[in-house]
């Protein structure tokens, strides 16, 4: 799919990598629609890029009427959705016996909640969009990124609910490409290592370091733009579908 004037939906879109996934889609010459629950950022970014191209919509991933309205927007201001990209998403991490008790059930259901189910809740709306657009001369109606972690693989003690969620993104990947293919819809996931954004620059300074000596080469924090520049990859070659990518830099992250 060509990034040029096709129109682009990034939860999370105000921060980190999603902040970086709009910058680069904009100045790649797309439309793009920033649905995040951070509206004086999101109002920034737009500020930053231009309001031609950018628009922000103050959205919640887990409610399906802020989502729709995310959609709907896209559909209305540039006339169709041909992107979706996941970023919005929270750690909240916890022991599963931790010095204060069992793990909150609640904080499990919330990070399920907002990574997992924001993220379906956001494919099943923009899939709806998508499928009702005119496909490209390769048959193509739109294409999805979800953000995984390598956490889905390999999660620390602590992130039982962060990597149940992110498993479960991964996991939903393959099942949605066969179903969509029909419609000319992909979808990828990525699994990002660890980056440099206001989630990890919350996480404590030991962990940071420690993270950090995990990583073979580059031995330092991804960049946002390096997400953005696979997401970008990943739009432009029709060819990635129903996988997960990892973007880590080698890290294989020990228990903690
Ligand atoms: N930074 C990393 O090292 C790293 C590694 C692996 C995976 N990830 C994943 O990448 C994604 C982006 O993370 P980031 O590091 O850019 O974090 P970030 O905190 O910088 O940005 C996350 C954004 O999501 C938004 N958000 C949170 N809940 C929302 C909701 N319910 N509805 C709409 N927006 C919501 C926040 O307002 C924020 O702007 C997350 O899914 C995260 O789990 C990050």
């Amino acid at each position: 799919m060509q990034v040029k004037n096709s129109t682009f939906l990034v939860t999370g879109g105000a921060s980190g990598l999603g902040q970086g996934t709009v910058r680069r889609l904009a100045r790649a010459g797309a439309n793009v629609v920033i649905a995040d629950l951070n509206t004086a950022a999101g109002q920034a970014m737009v500020d930053e890029l231009g309001a031609d191209k950018v628009v922000f919509q103050s959205t919640d991933v887990t409610s399906a009427e802020s989502a729709q309205a995310a959609v709907d927007l896209a559909v209305q201001r540039y006339g169709g959705l041909q992107g979706l990209v996941n970023c919005a998403g929270i750690l909240g991490a916890s022991r599963v016996l931790g010095k204060e008790g069992p793990h909150d059930l609640a904080l499990f259901r919330r990070v399920i909640e907002v990574n997992l189910i924001g993220t379906f809740n956001m494919i099943r709306l923009a899939a709806t969009a998508m499928a009702q657009g005119q496909p490209n001369e390769e048959g193509e109606r739109g294409v999805i990124v979800c953000t995984a972690s390598v956490a889905a693989e390999e999660g620390q003690i602590g992130q039982a609910a962060y990597s149940a969620s992110k498993g479960g993104v991964a996991s939903m990947t393959l099942p949605i490409a066969r179903e969509l293919g029909k419609h000319g819809i992909r979808i990828v996931s990525i699994a990002p290592g660890v980056f440099e954004t206001a989630m990890m620059q919350a996480a404590p300074t030991n962990v940071r370091d420690s993270l950090a000596a995990q990583i073979p080469f580059p031995s330092r924090y991804g960049r946002p733009d390096e997400f953005a520049q696979l997401v970008q990859q990943i739009a432009e070659n029709t060819y990635f579908n129903g996988t997960m990518i990892r973007l880590d830099g080698a890290i294989r992250m020990g228990a903690k």
